[in-house]
């Protein structure tokens, strides 16, 4: 299938810490990523949205090296990673949080958040560096020696969140933070993001619900069929007329 190549971003990106160029994703016959391409700068929220089966999680995936990519480049720091296995992206500064808040439920919240600390050598700095993300999500400070299975859908999420910080990433990403999530608690989850961003960590967020993506991020890429529809700031695409269509996959790939 012959697909136009599109146009650059309309925004100004600083230095790209992330850039992907025709990045294909296959799982046998299935592609999930088709030649995708995209930046994130230094600093950004991005927001990937898209339907399901769009390939949102495999971009993830594929970054983090969770996925092997087909074919494509992905440079992060300038640097290609196509093919590095997770522990090594982990220590080159990304991290992924996964869909479906996955925490070992029989060990307390303090226990989850030093595993995610495995890389590191300096035991005192991590216990510095969970002392401060308790004045973030202060509800793990107050059930810190409580089993995380004992957490809330949404105290999951902050933990999660916390525990993929303690690797120190340069990048977040974040597989549909808000899936199953009380509309309170998602705002609570996104002002938390917001904080991280304050920190100088740069975010990529993937999130179904489009108001929400667009609020969320500085810029934002809508997914489809692997490719990207279109792209722009949250002025851009809110009320663009093609949003609709390309959100569902009915226009062919362009941008903003
Ligand atoms: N492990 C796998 N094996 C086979 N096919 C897969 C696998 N993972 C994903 N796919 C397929 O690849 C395509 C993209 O899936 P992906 O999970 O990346 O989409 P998504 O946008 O994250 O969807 P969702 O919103 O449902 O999470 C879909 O057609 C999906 O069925
Ligand atoms: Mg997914």
């Amino acid at each position: 299938m012959q697909h136009p190549v599109p146009s650059e971003i309309t925004s100004p990106v600083s230095t790209p810490l992330l850039r992907i160029d025709g990045l294909t994703v296959r799982y046998g016959r299935i592609t999930a990523l088709d030649r995708l391409s995209l930046t994130v700068g230094e600093g950004e929220v991005v927001s990937i949205v898209g339907p399901n089966g769009a390939g949102k999680s495999s971009l993830l995936g594929a970054i983090a090296g969770l996925v092997r990519p087909a074919g494509g480049d992905i440079a992060f720091r300038g640097e290609n990673i196509v093919g590095q296995p997770l522990e090594q992206t982990v220590r080159r500064g990304i991290a992924l949080v996964l869909e479906g808040r996955h925490v070992f439920s029989g060990l307390t919240v303090r226990e989850n958040l030093r595993l995610g600390a495995t890389i590191r050598r300096d035991p005192r700095e991590v216990e510095a560096d969970i002392r401060s993300f308790f004045d973030i999500f202060p509800i793990l400070l107050e059930r810190r020696n409580e089993p995380a299975g004992r957490l809330s859908g949404g105290e999951q999420q902050m933990l999660v969140i916390a525990r993929a910080l303690l690797s120190r990433p340069a990048l977040l990403m974040l597989d549909e933070p808000s899936l199953g999530l009380a509309p309170k608690i998602t705002d609570r989850i996104y002002e938390i993001i917001r904080d991280i961003r304050a920190t100088g960590v740069t975010v990529l967020v993937v999130e179904q619900n489009a108001d929400r993506a667009l609020k969320a991020a500085d810029r934002t890429y809508v997914l489809n069929g692997g490719c990207v529809r279109l792209t722009g700031t949250a002025a851009e695409l809110a009320g663009h007329p093609e949003f609709e269509a390309a959100y569902f996959g009915l226009s062919g790939r362009r941008s903003a």
